[in-house]
C-alpha cells in the first residue's frame, strides 16, 4: 500500500496557481495530505505496485544499462561508442505512447511530459513532488547530464520505487460493483441525475485531478485529450450519450441497452476484442531499450534535438 501523503493538488483551481505553488505544494506536505492524499491516491497503489517502501531502492536509477556515472556531466563525451540520442526521434514518440495522456499540460503540479522543455512545468529541473518527504529520492526530475540524480529515470525503471508508483501508472480496472453501476446508469437512460452524480462522476472522475478525485477515466479522457470527453459526458460532440464512436459501428452509449454500448463493452472487457482494448487502458512498461533511450538523453544534456 501507499502510505505516502501524494503530494499533489487535485484541485483545477490549483491550476492558475501552479508555478507560484509549485514550492509550497512541494515542501507543504501536510496540507497536500488533506485532499489528494485520500483514497485514490493509495487506490492508486492497488494495481500497479506492490509499495513496500523500501529505502533500498534509494535514489540512483536502477539502469544497469547505461552506467553514467553519478558525476558524469560532460554531455556526450562518456559515451561508449558516442552514441547519440535524438529527442524527436528516440524519445518523445515514448513519452508521447505512455505518458503524455496523463502528464499534459492540464494536470496540477505533475511534470508536462509532453513539454519537456516548458520551463514552468517541463520535465526539465522540475522538482520532485517526492523529494521533501522522501529525502534519498532526487531532488529534479531530469537533471541534464545527470540521470543519476533524475527521478525519471528511477520511476521508469524500478518497479518499485521509494516514492510513488512506477512509470507508466494505471488506475484500477473498475470493481464489479462499479461496473454494475455503470451498467444501470445506462440502463436507467444515461442521464444527468442524482444517480450519476452520486454513482457515476465518481468513475469518470475530474480532469486534472490526482488520487481520488483524478477517478479511472478522465486522466486519459479530459477536454482535450482522448476522444470520449468522460469528464462531460453528455456533451453531443465529443461525449458519450448517443454519440457515434470512433470504433467502427458502434455507438459509445445508447440509454437503455449496456449491451449495444461500447463505453459498457469497454469496461466489462478483459481482453482485447473487435470492439478494442479494456478500459481503464493499461500502457506497458518500458522496454529496457526504451529506458536506455531516455537515460542516454538525459545523459547528453536533455537537448531539444
Ligand atoms: C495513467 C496516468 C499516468 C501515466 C500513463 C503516466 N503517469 Fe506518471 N504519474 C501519474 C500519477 C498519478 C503520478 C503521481 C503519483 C506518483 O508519483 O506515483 C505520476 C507521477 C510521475 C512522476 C513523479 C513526478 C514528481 O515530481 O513527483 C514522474 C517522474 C512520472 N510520473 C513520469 C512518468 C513517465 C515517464 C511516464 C511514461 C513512461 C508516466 N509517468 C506515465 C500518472 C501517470
Ligand atoms: C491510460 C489512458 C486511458 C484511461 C485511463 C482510460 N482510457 Fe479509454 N481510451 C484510451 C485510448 C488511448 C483510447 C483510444 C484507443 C482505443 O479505442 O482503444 C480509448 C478509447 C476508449 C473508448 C472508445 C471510444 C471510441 O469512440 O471508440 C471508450 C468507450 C473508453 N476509452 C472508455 C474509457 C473508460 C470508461 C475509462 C475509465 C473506466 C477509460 N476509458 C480509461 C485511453 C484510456
Amino acid at each position: 500500500m501507499l502510505v505516502d501523503t501524494m503530494p499533489f493538488r487535485a484541485a483545477p483551481t490549483a491550476l492558475t496557481l501552479f508555478a507560484a505553488s509549485l514550492a509550497l505544494a512541494c515542501g507543504g506536505g501536510s496540507d497536500s495530505g488533506t485532499n489528494a492524499a485520500d483514497s485514490a491516491a493509495t487506490g492508486d497503489a492497488g494495481s500497479t505496485r506492490t509499495t513496500n517502501g523500501s529505502g533500498a531502492n534509494n535514489g540512483g536509477p536502477a539502469t544497469s544499462s547505461a552506467g553514467p556515472g553519478g558525476t558524469q556531466t560532460g554531455s556526450s563525451g562518456g559515451l561508449t561508442g558516442g552514441a547519440s540520442v535524438s529527442y524527436a526521434a528516440d524519445v518523445a514518440p515514448i513519452f508521447e505512447e505512455r505518458c503524455t495522456n496523463c502528464h499534459h499540460s492540464e494536470v496540477t503540479a505533475i511534470p508536462n511530459i509532453a513539454d519537456p522543455f516548458d520551463p514552468s512545468n517541463g520535465l526539465i529541473m522540475f522538482p520532485n513532488t517526492w523529494h521533501e518527504g522522501h529525502p534519498e529520492t532526487p531532488e529534479m526530475n531530469v537533471v541534464p547530464g545527470d540521470p543519476a540524480n533524475s527521478f525519471l529515470v528511477t520511476k521508469i525503471s524500478e518497479p518499485t520505487p521509494a516514492a510513488g508508483a512506477a512509470m507508466p501508472w494505471s488506475p484500477d480496472r473498475v470493481t464489479a460493483e462499479e461496473a454494475a453501476d455503470l451498467r444501470e446508469w445506462v440502463m436507467l437512460g444515461a442521464m444527468n441525475d442524482t444517480f450519476f452524480q452520486s454513482n457515476i462522476r465518481r468513475i469518470f472522475g475530474t480532469p486534472g485531478a490526482l488520487g481520488a478525485p483524478g477517478g479511472k477515466c478522465t486522466y486519459c479522457h479530459y477536454p482535450a485529450g482522448v476522444a470520449p470527453d468522460l469528464s462531460d459526458p453528455f456533451d453531443p460532440a465529443n461525449g458519450v450519450v448517443n454519440v457515434a464512436a470512433t470504433t467502427e459501428g458502434w455507438i459509445r452509449v445508447v440509454p437503455g441497452d449496456p449491451d449495444r454500448s461500447l463505453l459498457i463493452v469497454r469496461v466489462e472487457a478483459t481482453e482485447t476484442t473487435d470492439a478494442g482494448d479494456p478500459m481503464p487502458k493499461v500502457y506497458p512498461r518500458l522496454t529496457a531499450d526504451e529506458v536506455e533511450a531516455v537515460t542516454q538523453w538525459i545523459l547528453e544534456g536533455a537537448r531539444d534535438n
